[in-house]
């Protein structure tokens, strides 16, 4: 069964402005994306080759994550907040792979993310749906995400490359809180986000990038991502370099200036 939250009205695409989420899929290697946004992409790679490796990994380590959750921890309630545009091995297909049940909520702001929703709405068995809500309303998101999902029950919050959209530390703190205060004993964190420690050139790249009329993207510390996890015990092996985070067999331990990690609500 797939359903969907909000449709909302016909989105009005810019192309003449790069966009993250196209960016992100110009990285990733798929196709829906401009010229405006493979010239912003390029660009930035010329400054941090990097990051092409680090858009690939984040997305193992999703991969890893969603498995590990709707696996070992048996989570089968996913919100997944920053969707992204589809892509291969998207939150519900993964989670629907181990548990076929799992339902799988998928939020974003953007037009362009609105218009490919109808391919993340494809369970079979499982309920996905997309709701158009901004991170920084988590009062809509909540209230949207619980005619899908159980509050009763765990649901894992997923916050992959998002955070950095709220440049505000305390803000994104506070939205955090709330998200994650709404949810049962046992529920689950992932966070996975740029860091401006390891990589000068990375920290360049996103200087120059913000500057560039995209919707800027704060890079933080491994600390700063970590205090995200307050109150949350974090999953072994903590908060890491994403390709270091339980990697699949024949997986490099590689260091990239992307940070994942998963907690749990007591
Ligand atoms: C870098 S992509 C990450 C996509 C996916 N989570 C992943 O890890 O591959 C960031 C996504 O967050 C969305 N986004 C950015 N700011 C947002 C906001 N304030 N509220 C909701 N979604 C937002 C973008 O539209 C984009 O789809």
């Amino acid at each position: 069964m797939a359903e969907e939250s909000s449709p909302g009205q016909p989105p009005e695409i810019d192309g003449s402005v790069p966009n993250s989420a196209r960016i992100w899929n110009y990285w990733l290697g798929g196709k829906d994306n401009y010229p405006v946004d493979r010239r912003a992409g390029d660009q930035f790679r010329a400054v941090f080759p990097g990051i092409v490796e680090v858009a690939r990994s984040s997305r193992r380590f999703l991969i890893r994550a969603v498995g590990y959750l709707a696996g070992e921890a048996q989570v089968r309630q996913f919100l997944d907040v920053g969707t992204g545009l589809p892509t291969e091995d998207n939150t519900h297909e993964v989670a629907q792979r181990v548990a076929s049940d799992a339902r799988v909520v998928y939020v974003d702001n953007d037009p362009v993310v609105l218009s490919h929703a109808r391919a993340l709405l494809t369970s079979t068995q499982g309920v996905t749906a997309y709701v158009d809500a901004d991170l920084r309303d988590p009062e809509r998101i909540l209230a949207a995400a619980a005619r899908t999902l159980d509050f009763e029950e765990p649901v894992a919050l997923m916050l992959l490359g998002i955070l950095g959209h709220v440049e505000d530390d305390d803000q994104a703190r506070s939205i955090v809180r709330r998200l994650v205060g709404a949810l049962p004993s046992g529920s689950y964190l992932t966070i996975c986000d740029g860091t401006n420690d390891l990589y000068e050139a990375g920290v360049e790249a996103q200087r120059q990038y913000n500057q560039s009329g995209a919707v800027p993207y704060r890079l933080r510390s491994a600390r700063q991502i970590a205090e995200f996890f307050e109150g949350l015990a974090l999953v072994e092996p903590g908060l890491v370099s994403c390709p270091r985070w339980r990697p699949d067999p024949g997986e490099a331990p590689a260091e990239t200036d992307a940070y994942g990690g998963v907690g749990r609500k007591p």
